[in-house]
This record gives C-alpha cells, structure tokens and sequence, in this order.
C-alpha cells in the first residue's frame, strides 16, 4: 500500500513542531490525502537522469567517447606485465590515466572463470582497498567501496574453474579458455582495455568496447579561491564538478562524504537484437532503446527501489525492486549479464546495426544490442553468461543468487485482501460469506488498520479484540491469516519495541550516526537496520507466539514498504547518506534493503517456536537478486485500469525469467472502483499469476467476489475453482522453479528459442511444463483474441476438446465471452488435476488426481506431479511424491521420475497418509481409436483390474476423448494401462 498524496512541504515542516501540532497536522494530511487526486504519478517527484548527477556526468561521458568514436581512447589500460592466470582467476593492475600530465590511478582487476561457464569481472579501486583517502564532513563511513552486495545475493556456483588456461598471450592481450570442454574464451585487450567473451569461436558479449568504462576515482575537494572583489573569476579549466560533492532534490541536500564515486561500463551483444530483464518496470518484456527517437524512451531505465505513487505506464521509471540481471536473446542463442551492485542504477540500452564488418550491413546485417550501465558507488562487479539457452540463463543465475524458495502450499492458492477488513468480526463475516457462496480461498489478510495506532506487534484493542479467535474460525476452515509488519517502527513513549530498537541501537542511523528519524504511516519513526545480524536476531525475538500475542500457527507475513519508503525523505525513500551497520552508507546498500528486511521476516518466522519447522510465507514488496529465496512479490500499487491489467502480464513475464518468478498483481487493481467486466476479466487472469491476490484501497468500494452479483460471481467463482483445480499442475511448476529456476510462467521466447516471430509476445503464457497456454483478455468487450502458436503441434481447446490446428508462427482466433478464458493444451503433455471443489487448498490435501492427457500430433505425452507436505522441510529428506507420467502407443504409464525405488523410502506421517490417495480419472484428449473400448487394463503392484472408458468419437472440430473413470491406482505407485 502507498502513502497518501500530499504537500511534502507539510509532512517536513511538523519535524520541529510540538506532538500536539504534529498529530493535528497528521489529521490535516489525511484529509488532504482524500482530496480527489490526478490519476498519475508525479513523474518529478523522482528524478530523471539529468538530476542524477552521476547519471549525467556518465551519459554526457558516453556522448563524448560515441562523438569522437575513432579517435577516443579509453583512459583504462591493463599493465601487460601485470595478468597473472591462478586456480581460475586472472588478476591484473587497471592503470586509469586521470589529467593531460599522464597521472595514474591503480583499479585492481579480478577476472574469475566459473565451474558453472559464467566469468566474473570484478574491478575495485586501490587506493580506496588501502583506506587511504580523506572522508569530508569528518563522515564516520567506510573509506572502501561497497563490496558485500555478494553476501546477500549469492548463495553458490562461485566454484572455480581451476582448468581455465591462457591460450594466448603478448604484449596487447591474453587469452583464456575456460567453462566445460574449454568452449568458451574471454579475450582481454590490454590498451585500451577490453573484454570479449567467445563460445565456439564467436563473439557475443564486448565489455567496454565502446570506451564507456568509468571508475570515478577518488580525489579530495579543493576549494578554489573566491575572487577577490573587483576580479574576474579564473576562466574555468578541467572537469564540471558541479556535480561532485554536494547534490540537492526537492529541498534535500546528499552531501556526499567520498565525492564522486560512480562506476560505469558498457555492455554490447553482438549480434542480438532482444533483451530482457533489469525489472521492475513498466512496458514490454523486450526492453526498449532509451535514447529517443520514434517509439523509444528519452530516460534510461533506473534501478533505485522506491515507493512510486499511482506509477504510470510503459515506462523506464524505477519501481519497488530491481534484479540487475539481463539477459539478450536471438535464434539459437541466449547470453546475458548481471551487474552485482546495490546502489542507484541506470541502464541505457541502443541498438544498431553492425558495422564493424562492412559485408553485414543491409536488411541482412545483424543487429547489436549496446547497453550502458551506470551505478552511483561500489565497487564494478558483472557476471557474464554465455548460455546458449534461455533456460542455461535462468539456471546459472539460479545457481548464484538461489533458486525459489518451495513454497507454503496454501500460499500459490487465492489470497483475500483489502486495506482494511476493519474488524475480527469482518474477517469472520467475510471468510463465512465466502463459504456460503462456495468460493474457494486459502487466506485473508490484514493491511496496517489492524494494530494499535500503527505500532506493529499489537492489536487495535477495539476492532480486533480477539485475534486469537478469528485465527481459530480460519483454523477450522482450513483458512491462514496474513498481517502486514513494515519496518518503520513508531517513535512514541511506551511503545516497547521502539525503545529496544533505539536503546539496543539496532536503528539505520544519520549520516552523523545519531539514530535517523522520519516519517511514515504512524507518523515519526525509526527504522530497523537489518544489515546488523543483532537486528536480525532481536527482530526474531518479537515473532514468538508468546510475544507477539494473537498470532497462531495459520498466521503468516506481509512485509511492505520496505524500499524502504519515507514519506518525507528524497523520492520517498531515505536520504542516502544515511548509515548502516559496518559504517555502510545507504547509498551503497539501497537495492538491498528490502531483501534484508524481507530476510529478517523469513527467518524470524522459521525460529517463531522451538522444533516448529514450517516453511515460512513472506509477501515483499521491495526485492533484490536473491530475494526469490524468501517469498513472493507483488507489482505495488496499482489501477484498477484496463491498461494495467494488460501491463501485469510482461511484469510478472519479466520477474519469471529474472529469478524471482513467484510474482503477482492486485487483482481488479489497487486504486480505483473496477467495472464488473473489469474484475471478471482480471480474476481470469489473476487465475494465471504465480501469486493471486484480490487486494483494493481503503478508500475503495468493497468489492469481494459474492457482492458482485450474477453473472460476475459465477464467473469469478469459475475463475478461481478453475485454479484450485489446477493447484497439482501449479506446484508442480513451483517445484521446477526451486529446482533449477525454470519461471512459473513461461514467455515464448523461453520455451520456444528458435521461433523468432514470438521473441517479442508478452501477452500468453505457459504454465510451468503443462503445455497449457492462456492469453488472458485484457480489453474491455473484447470476445476472442488471437493467440500466437509457437509451433506445429496440435492444440485443444482446455474447455470445449476443439482441436486448434494451425502452422507454428500463425495466430488462432479463440472465443472469449466473459466468461470464457483462452485457454489452450498443447499435444504431447500431461497434467494432473483434483476436481472436487472445497473451501481451501488445505481441504485438498488427500484428494484422489485427475490427469489430462494431451495426445500430441504423434500419439504420444508425457508430464509431471510434484507433491509434498506443502508446508515442513520433510520434502527435503525424501518425502515427497514425483512421478512422470508416459504415454508411448497404447501404454500410458506412471514412474517415479527420480528413478528412486518408491517402496524403500521410509514413509512419515504425510507420506504414509498419502498412500489412500488415488489417481481417479484420466482424461485422454485426442485419444487414438486404441481407447475406443469398454475397459482397459490396468496394472500396479503386482495386481490388475479393469476400468471403464468412456470414449467419445471426435465430431465437428472436437477432438476424441476417453474418459478412464475410476482408475484406483495409488498415486505413488507405478502404474501401467494398457489400451
Ligand atoms: C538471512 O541473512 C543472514 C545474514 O546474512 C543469512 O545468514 C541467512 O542465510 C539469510 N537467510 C536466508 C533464508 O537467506
């Protein structure tokens, strides 16, 4: 949720005042927040890249090195004597030429060649490693350059490759063949420096080839004399520095202790014209050039977490969270980079043709995707990945920065929430209600309004006066509780936890380290620093059940406002010369705080009791590469618009291929009052979001889906039990997520690399492995929709069985009535369902399967079910169900698909209660004529029985289907039927 819309001038003035003026101000602010307001965000509330001094200086040098292009020489040259090759890593010395006198700074170069392929390029800068620098303002922060971004986003694949060999070596350049079977080869151009990373010979990725490295080096500030009066100034010579030491934004002053400080390279894809990632932002999957021209950005995109009000789209504009991971896509190849830095961020992307080599220009030349990355501090930190395929990509980044944490099984179910339910009875009531209509939901949630006047860890005595309660009647439903914790603790006499906060010193402080202080949803506050491992663990100490009272074991997390959002800092957010723990300015951390808080949730809730160990549910709003490990996200704060309907689905695309795939929107869109067309159409869709949630504003109509009315409830209600009755297929795809990074929903281009004509589709998806395929309508009285077929296989209609037929690259035109969702199966996959309807996912625990079997175009299928407890860490000592399910000619078939012996494991209470639970029915579509017969046979556990089929002859467009009714096969046995 977002603050309210006000004067900043107001929200900073009550700094200095008496309580009593600030609370009556307070007052005076909320009703200026409901002052009807411009539906969009106020774009110069945050800056553009011309008001980011080192965003500026960076382009500006840029343009400088493009204007001169063939007779600008980097100033970085390697020492050629200095390159030494040890264990996987190249060290070197990076010579910086910085004044016309042929001064030099020294940047010490690392470049590590992974086990896993992936090459690191590390630079940092000497002097600064030896402290040996003056801080201004007598600044208590570290002299060095920020270098533990790595402890919170990596967790593995750093293993080095201690074959790597210099191939090649002289006096210009070195070099290095390295990864599996010594495919890959970085070149290191000594002077200029400049690296080129080759797989099989060719080039794909240059770094600095076009001279845009910049490593602000230190220098100390000299005051020039003022004129004496009656003298003219000195004509200015050298450098601009009117960005250098002191920078001011909407009446905040950053004073910089260090100077300038910022690192920036340039990044070409040879030969690709596709890039992906660097979210979270607005507008297409395949990012756009941002240096103007028709159709193009003017801005870069930014990088710089914060709480953006009423966000606008198709725009470069940062958001709440950033994964500094790009990925650059063509026919038979994927590549890409990850830039490991933390603080403020903007990425410049162009394209252009080659021209290196004069043959390939014309329509037949390839094109080149050049991008220019730009951070504000720290130290130079890029991965490079060669691929080849999107999923090699998805894999390795997985690798490093963790994959998907398994999730809490009740949590990929529909979640229920509104700012605010304003009481125990509400929740009661609503959760009753929902019963009574016979909609399935899993959750309802609780936005700030339910603690005692914003301080978190209590309850507003009044409207939830008994918390325990309502947990109960959930309990007895199957049902979990939600509450939203922030990390903005209030500032106020008798509030325990603040006074342990600041008396344990466990706060972010200001930059002259006393404890910061600003303002946020309960006025005055101070802010848990989570990057001090005693906050961590004080912050676990107030989940407990016996101190936070209320809560229950169905009780689980939302952490919001974590950027962290400050309602009257710079762009909403704290000022960056803030203070963290180990003397780290915010500036270099920003990116990485809402992990950490998002961190600190996690484990606080793993520890809540003694022996207790569930897997934990965190909502974040704020996030890093890494925080995948810990929960799910949410795109904010957004409309309840047709257009941000459309815009969710390259959102939640793009997090799924940069890591973090269990991603979601607010269903039927935060701000707003949503028509009933509108609702419908985004609970169809919201059916498809890794994370589901109905969510609105406080000052919105109640909108749960019983007060909507016919046709909507029913349609809504489909909606929804058309997710739960997919939830197997669904966890399964969560499964493949923790396993190996594979997004939940997959953009075409990730399943289907060869098939150009999809590179650039970000309105259909599939969901994990399934082979089902949805578009969801996304526009107002729209009744069909074309949906893109990346390939020549047949297709069913999910509802109706109609066989789809077209060649791959076409569009097929599908129905859609408001009530209808396109929907489609691809031949040759088989998915598991469980068709009774019940109140909640936990209800559906030991229900007997479904399957769907596919018939591709060959008569064949083949698919997965991935089941666990859902909820304790046993999955990960063996418990759990995995079986690959096979149909080859007239055998369909289910096996274990680890190959692990079933009968051996030794089964634990969930295990062994599984054991009752049976496949039911098997749906074969497009079923062979084999199937044309009364009974089958079937075979498992040394016993065979019959079952009855029905089988249905294809007519009019619809294919064949047989329904295997009552199969009684357990669903962790092995299983043959024979047609
Ligand atoms: C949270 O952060 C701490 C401190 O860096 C780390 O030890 C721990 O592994 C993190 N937890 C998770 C789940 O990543």
């Amino acid at each position: 949720m977002i603050h309210f819309r006000r004067p900043p001038s107001i929200m900073r003035s009550t700094l200095g005042l008496s309580w009593k003026w600030t609370a009556l101000l307070c007052v005076l602010a909320v009703i200026v927040a409901f002052i009807p307001q411009a539906a969009a965000v106020k774009e110069h509330d945050f800056k553009k890249c011309h008001q980011s001094g080192f965003c500026k200086r960076n382009r500006a040098y840029a343009d400088n090195a493009a204007s001169q292009s063939s007779t600008w020489n980097s100033p970085y040259q390697v020492i050629p004597e200095s390159p030494v090759l040890k264990d996987g890593q190249l060290h070197a010395i990076i010579l910086k030429t910085i004044n016309d006198k042929g001064e030099t700074a020294r940047f010490p170069i690392t470049v590590s060649f992974l086990k896993s392929g992936v090459a690191r390029v590390t630079v940092d800068e000497e002097r600064r490693q030896k402290k040996d620098i003056e801080l201004r303002h007598n600044s208590p922060v570290r002299k060095e350059r920020y270098n533990e971004a790595e402890k919170w986003a990596i967790v593995g694949g750093l293993e080095l490759d201690k074959q790597a060999q210099v191939a090649f070596q002289d006096k210009n350049q070195i070099n290095i063949k390295y990864g599996p079977e010594s495919k890959l080869e970085a070149v290191i151009k000594f002077a200029p420096l400049e690296a080129e990373f080759r797989r099989d010979g060719a080039t794909h990725i240059k770094l600095n080839d076009r001279g845009f490295l910049n490593m602000e080096h230190w220098r100390p500030k000299v005051d020039k004399p003022e004129p004496k009066e009656g003298e003219e100034a000195p004509a200015e010579t050298g450098e601009d520095e009117s960005t250098w030491w002191d920078e001011t934004f909407g009446g905040n002053t950053d004073t910089k202790p260090r100077g300038p400080e910022s690192v920036a390279l340039d990044v070409s894809f040879v030969g690709y014209e596709h890039v992906y990632g660097i979210p979270e932002h607005t507008g297409p999957m395949s990012l756009k050039q941002t240096r103007g021209g028709e159709g193009n950005f003017e801005e870069p995109y930014r990088m710089y977490n914060a709480d953006v009000f009423e966000y606008i789209l198709d725009s470069p504009m940062t958001l709440y969270g950033s994964i500094p991971f790009m990925q650059a896509h063509r026919k038979g190849s994927s590549v890409g980079v990850f830039w490991l830095n933390a603080a403020e961020t903007w990425v410049d992307i162009t394209k252009g043709k080659h021209s290196s080599n004069p043959l390939n220009l014309g329509p037949g030349g390839k094109t080149n995707t050049h991008t220019h990355w730009i951070s504000e501090s720290g130290v130079l930190d890029v991965f490079v990945f060669l691929g080849p395929t999107p999923r090699d990509l998805t894999q390795k980044y997985g690798e490093l920065t963790g994959y998907t944490a398994m999730p809490q099984e009740f949590s990929i179910g529909y979640h229920q929430c509104r700012w605010n339910y304003i009481s125990d009875d509400d929740v009661k009531d609503v959760d009753r209600k929902m019963d009574k209509f016979k909609i399935p939901y899993d959750v309802i949630w609780l936005d700030i309004e339910y603690t005692d006047d914003k301080k978190y860890f209590t309850w507003e005595p009044h409207s939830f006066a008994d918390p325990i309660g309502m947990g109960k009647q959930l309990d007895n439903h199957g049902r979990k509780l939600v509450v939203i914790i922030d990390p903005h603790i209030k500032k106020v006499d008798g509030y325990s936890v603040n006074k342990e906060l600041t008396s344990q010193d466990l706060a972010v402080h200001n930059k002259d380290d006393s404890i910061y202080e600003g303002w946020c949803w309960p006025g005055s506050s101070n802010w848990i620093d989570c990057f001090n491992p005693k906050a961590i663990e004080w912050w676990k100490s107030l989940y407990k059940y016996d101190a936070f009272k209320g809560t229950m074991e169905n009780t689980f997390l939302w952490n919001d406002m974590n950027e962290p959002s400050v309602f009257n800092g710079p762009e909403t957010t704290m000022p960056k010369d803030n203070i963290h723990h180990g003397q780290w300015e915010h500036r270099d951390i920003h990116n990485l705080n809402g992990l950490t808080f998002h961190n600190a949730t996690f484990e606080a809730l793993v520890s809540r009791k003694k022996g207790e160990k569930r897997r934990p549910f965190v909502l974040t709003r704020s996030f890093y590469s890494g925080s995948q490990r810990l929960g799910a996200m949410w795109t904010g704060d957004n409309q309840a618009s047709w257009d941000h309907l459309a815009a969710s689905i390259p959102m939640i695309l793009n997090q799924g291929i940069a890591g973090f795939p269990y991603a979601g929107a607010d269903v039927a869109g935060f701000f707003g009052n949503p028509e009933k067309d509108l609702i419908a159409r985004w609970y169809q869709a919201g059916a498809f979001y890794p994370f589901f949630r109905g969510h609105a504003h406080i000052d919105a109509r109640r909108r749960e889906p019983y007060l909507l009315g016919e046709p909507y409830t029913a349609i809504v209600t489909a909606a929804l039990r058309l997710r739960y009755s997919l939830l197997p297929s669904w966890y399964t795809a969560f499964f493949y997520a923790n396993r190996d990074g594979s997004p939940i929903v997959r953009p075409m281009f990730w399943t289907h690399p060869e098939e150009e004509s999809g590179f650039a589709i970000d309105d259909q998806m599939f969901v994990g492995s399934t082979g089902l395929l949805v578009k969801p309508i996304v526009d107002q009285d729209k009744e069909s929709t074309d949906i893109w077929i990346p390939d020549d296989e047949v297709y069913y209609d999910y509802a109706t069985y109609q066989t789809m037929s077209t060649k791959k690259g076409k569009h097929l035109t599908v129905k859609a009535t408001i009530d209808q969702i396109p929907l489609l199966m691809r031949g040759g996959h088989i998915f598991p369902r469980r068709d009774i309807p019940r109140r909640s996912s936990t209800m559906m625990r030991f229900d007997d399967y479904t399957l769907v079997v596919s018939v591709s175009k060959s008569g064949s299928a083949e698919g997965e079910l991935y089941v666990d407890d859902g909820d304790t860490f046993d999955n990960e000592q063996g418990q759990y169900i995995y079986r690959k399910f096979t149909l080859a000619g007239n055998k369909l078939s289910s096996a274990d698909a680890d190959g692990r012996y079933v009968k051996t494991i030794k089964a634990g209470k969930w295990l062994t209660d599984m054991h009752d639970v049976h496949v039911d029915r098997i749906i074969v579509v497009g079923a062979p004529s084999a199937w044309n017969k009364k009974e089958v046979d079937i075979e498992s556990d040394g016993r065979s029985w019959k079952v009855k089929v029905e089988y249905h002859a294809a007519e009019k467009g619809r294919a064949a289907f047989a329904v295997v009714g009552r199969v009684g096969a357990r669903i962790g046995q092995d299983w043959v039927i024979k047609a």
